[in-house]
């Protein structure tokens, strides 16, 4: 039996939080070793990276999810009794609901309800003087995932309901104001969409069967159960807020053209492929999830370490995706190395790993692709644009992060 390499210190939460996405990474790089033991909060924990160390994360014999997530992720980004926290039959047949709103045909109508939004917004810009491209892109999503969802949205709330999302996401590795804020955010959220499901379930509002809303109000657990309100609430926001989060990933593609402008020509001939490709390589390369948490479901040993049942583990998302071993060069952006990615469910975690229906792989993934592809397009076929001098920088330490400036555009024009 081979010993965890172990990290040395009392407590490794501050060092984590103030080295922010790379600190696992480091630390691997410095044990020279794709696992080590540390401390979290006060827990013992196991870091796990790199292919082998996400396979073996995503091996649902060997792990759960059950009481893993932070009380004070709960009271922000995620909710209780959601998805995340589920495992095995319970698991599968929640997933089953997130999953039968992710057909090809429905994922196209949320593009064409988003290219309509793009389309009103780009317009507007025209006139705008100085635009936010972050806080902007945040509304153009809001609305077109509250109208693919079934969920009315007036005019005058879109401002706060998007603020609402946003918070609650800016909250995920925030302290103190930020928790606050989320916290808050998140309180006002269920409340709206705790009536807008009660109103579904006594049919005193009308919404299609093939909505996230109406999905989430009727979904029957295993034992032909209603959901319990707070959870179809925090199901229905589980498909809503990630998909405004998608303005961190529209907001680095923006990044990404402005600080590699020779993709720029090549994605307006329409070259082979580049479209997705440039997406992907934003989703490696830019920082959102920094690392997922799991707990052993019962003693095991893995290439002569020992697990113990109960033990905390996290994987190493932002690292994996920097893993010189998977990813040459990583710390280049360069969006043609998918023409030599074999496609792996492991090395390639920018929202999970292993399979969409039956593990915890983000069911919103061919969703964020889509809508990365049509954000890129927007920004490169449908409008012509300047960037001022701002503050482009993001922070490596702050989760989750963004250019400083949020991005600002000005005197946008529409291509003829
Ligand atoms: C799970 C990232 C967009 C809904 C996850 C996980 C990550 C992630 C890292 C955890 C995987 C795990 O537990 O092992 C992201 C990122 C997004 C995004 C970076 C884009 C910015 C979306 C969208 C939706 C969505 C658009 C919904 C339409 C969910 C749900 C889960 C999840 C419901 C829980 C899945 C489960 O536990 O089985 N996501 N996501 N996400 N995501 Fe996303």
């Amino acid at each position: 039996m081979a010993e965890i390499p172990r990290l040395k210190g009392l407590d490794h939460t501050l060092p984590l939080m103030r080295e922010g996405y790379p600190y696992l990474m480091n630390r691997c790089r410095q044990l020279k070793s794709e696992i080590f033991r540390f401390r979290f909060f006060g827990q013992s924990a196991i870091c796990l990276h790199g292919e082998e160390g996400a396979a073996l994360f995503y091996d649902e014999s060997k792990f759960i999810r059950k009481g893993v997530t932070p009380r004070r992720l709960k009271e922000t980004l995620l909710g209780k009794g959601g998805i995340h926290g589920l495992d095995d039959e319970a698991h599968r047949h929640r997933k089953a609901a997130f999953m039968s709103l992710m057909t090809p045909e429905h994922i196209q109508w949320l593009v064409v309800l988003m290219s309509a939004q793009w389309k009103a917004y780009c317009l507007k810009w025209t006139t705008a003087g100085q635009v936010n491209l972050f806080q902007e892109v945040q509304e153009i999503l809001c609305r077109a995932i509250c109208t693919w969802s079934g969920v009315p949205l007036e005019k005058q709330e879109v401002k706060q309901r998007t603020q609402d999302f946003a918070a609650m996401i800016e909250a995920f590795g925030g302290v103190g104001l930020r928790n606050v804020r989320g916290r808050a955010a998140r309180k006002r959220t269920e409340k709206w969409l705790a009536k807008l499901i009660t109103d579904i379930r006594a049919e005193k509002f009308k919404v299609n069967e093939d909505t996230a809303a109406y999905t989430m109000a009727w979904h029957r657990d295993l034992k032909g159960e209603l959901l319990d309100l707070e959870v179809a609430v925090a199901e229905l926001i589980n498909v809503l807020r990630p998909t405004v989060a998608i303005a961190y990933y529209v907001v680095f593609i923006a990044l990404a053209l402005h600080q590699h402008p020779e993709y720029r020509k090549r994605l307006q001939a329409q070259e082979d492929k580049l479209t997705e490709f440039f997406s992907q390589e934003v989703r490696r390369y830019y920082p959102f999830a920094p690392f997922m948490g799991a707990r052993t479901r019962q003693d095991f040993t893995w290439k002569e370490y020992r697990f113990p049942m109960g033990q905390l583990v996290l994987l190493d998302i932002y690292g994996t995706n920097h893993d010189a071993m998977l990813w040459p060069q990583p710390e280049s952006f360069w969006p043609e190395r998918y023409h030599h990615w074999p496609g792996s469910p492991f090395d390639f975690i920018p929202q999970g790993g292993g399979d969409h229906f039956n593990g915890h792989r983000c069911p919103g993934e061919w969703i964020t692709i889509e809508a990365m592809k049509l954000g890129l397009n927007v920004l490169v076929n449908g409008i012509t644009y300047e960037v001022p001098p701002q503050d482009l920088s993001f922070s490596l330490a702050r989760m989750p992060t963004y250019p400083k400036s949020g991005f600002i555009i000005q005197n946008v024009k529409l291509w003829e």
